[in-house]
């Protein structure tokens, strides 16, 4: 079969890198793909927020499956669309894909399902929300309510700061996604990810993977979209990750399914680990980035397969196989993010990376003149599998050490959490 994988990031090429193993697939297209994805599949311009676009190229390029990596086409309903048209495609419709588009969306969910979460309350002006806040306790947490390319959070360590980004978000600072606001209850604990795939009833969890997503080491400095990830995450225990399924994943899954609403896809949550248990901070409807990059090289069994189960609302697995063995990935970074940066500059060595047993995963990489160029914030993911976490930290920084890009950085210490955690890290 022919594939259509939407996206350019280092989640993309990681599930190009995976879809091209499989069997199934003859011909694998990356729209619109990254100079990594360029070395395994065509990799064809397109704007995925133009459904005419995504149509005619799955016409033309005779196209049976189609996989969207980012939330924002999502988002935008390419999913109704391409089934609309008889296409298959994996990735929820766009009335579930609000788990991730809307916080009061997903926070009323809880609510009926009785899903732990932070007490919110939701408002749409800002006299009433900061009559509310007076009410409550510092910190306190106010988010823009629809998608706001994960920066419309802010944690306010003080009243005055509290209604200084009630009124920023409601003079615009997030356009529409700050039309409406919702005001959390500030949670204290060790954060982590979960993901499971869906058809909508059944569920199948994916191995445990954590993210680091701050910029600098010690988990310093602000947030970007992830500077590497690890995976199994020790944080996760058997018996949280039961916790997580049987209060967070399963009451999701049904709850949306009852309200006619049923989610196909990959759900990704995160998560607060508190003293009071597993609290879900946010969904996602997508796979996780940097977290893909390392559960594609430890799963073992063929995901399109999975994904097309998925995609046909009726999974046939009832689990998948992984390798024992434990993932890191070292995301490289442009010098300046995850403010401003340039693009441009030349990365040498990815080879040479790759020759010890690493996978160089691109994210905003592009050809110039026969050179690999930077061409975005996050860069490259140097990803190795070890026997142990500390094994795989070994490999993926010789690897990184190995990579000649002094435009480039990237942190030093990625999985410091599970390698104190170690030897009990490799649990899943
Ligand atoms: P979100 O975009 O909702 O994931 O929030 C971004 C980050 O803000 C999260 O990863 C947490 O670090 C933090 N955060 C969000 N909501 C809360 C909360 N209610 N309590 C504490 N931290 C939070
Ligand atoms: N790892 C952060 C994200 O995918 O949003």
């Amino acid at each position: 079969m022919n594939v259509l994988l939407i996206g350019s990031g280092g989640r993309e090429h990681a599930l190009a890198w995976k879809i091209k193993q499989s069997p199934l697939v003859d011909r694998l297209i990356c729209a619109p793909g990254n100079a990594g994805m360029a070395q395994i599949a065509v990799c064809t311009p397109l704007n995925a927020s133009d459904h005419d676009a995504v149509l005619a190229l799955v016409r033309a390029e005779d196209i049976d499956f189609v996989v969207i990596g980012p939330e924002q086409p999502l988002i935008e309903g390419i999913v109704d669309r391409l089934e609309a048209e008889g296409i298959l495609a994996f990735g929820p419709s766009q009335q579930a894909a609000q788990l991730e588009g809307s916080k009061s969306f997903t926070k009323e969910l809880c609510t009926a399902n009785n899903i732990p979460t932070a007490a919110y309350a939701r408002f749409t002006d800002a006299a009433k929300a900061k009559a509310y806040l007076a009410t409550q306790a510092i910190p306190i947490v106010i988010k823009a309510d629809g998608l706001a390319a994960g920066k419309g959070v802010v944690i306010a360590e003080s009243l005055n700061q509290a209604e200084g980004a009630v009124d920023e978000m409601f003079a615009g600072r997030f356009g529409a996604a700050g039309a409406a606001i919702v005001i959390e209850e500030f949670m204290t604990g060790e954060e982590a990810s979960f993901f499971a795939l869906t058809d909508g009833d059944l569920i199948l969890p994916l191995v445990t993977s954590q993210d680091h997503k701050r910029v600098g080491d010690g988990d310093t400095g602000p947030n970007t979209g992830g500077m590497g990830a690890y995976s199994p995450a020790p944080v996760m225990t058997p018996a949280l990750i039961a916790q997580t399924m049987a209060e967070i994943i399963e009451p999701t899954v049904s709850g949306l399914a009852k309200i006619g609403c049923p989610y196909k896809g990959v759900l990704y949550a995160g998560l607060m680990i508190t003293n009071e248990g597993p609290k879900l901070i946010e969904y996602n409807a997508r796979f996780g980035d940097p977290e893909t990059q390392v559960l594609m090289p430890r799963l073992q069994s063929d995901l399109v397969p999975v994904l097309l189960d998925i995609a046909k609302g009726a999974l046939t697995t009832s689990a998948l196989q992984w390798k024992p063995e434990a993932a890191m990935t070292v995301v490289m970074a442009a010098n300046g993010y995850p403010g401003s940066y340039d693009k441009g500059s030349e990365i040498k060595g990815v080879q040479a990376a790759e020759s010890g047993g690493a996978i160089v995963f691109h994210a905003g990489t592009t050809m110039d003149g026969g050179k690999l160029v930077a061409n975005g914030g996050r860069v490259l993911n140097v990803t190795a599998l070890g026997s142990t976490i500390s094994a795989a930290q070994r490999s993926a920084y010789e690897a990184v050490d190995a990579i000649d890009w002094p435009g480039g950085f990237c942190r030093r210490d990625i999985g410091w959490r599970a390698l104190e955690r170690e030897p009990a890290s490799t649990a899943d």
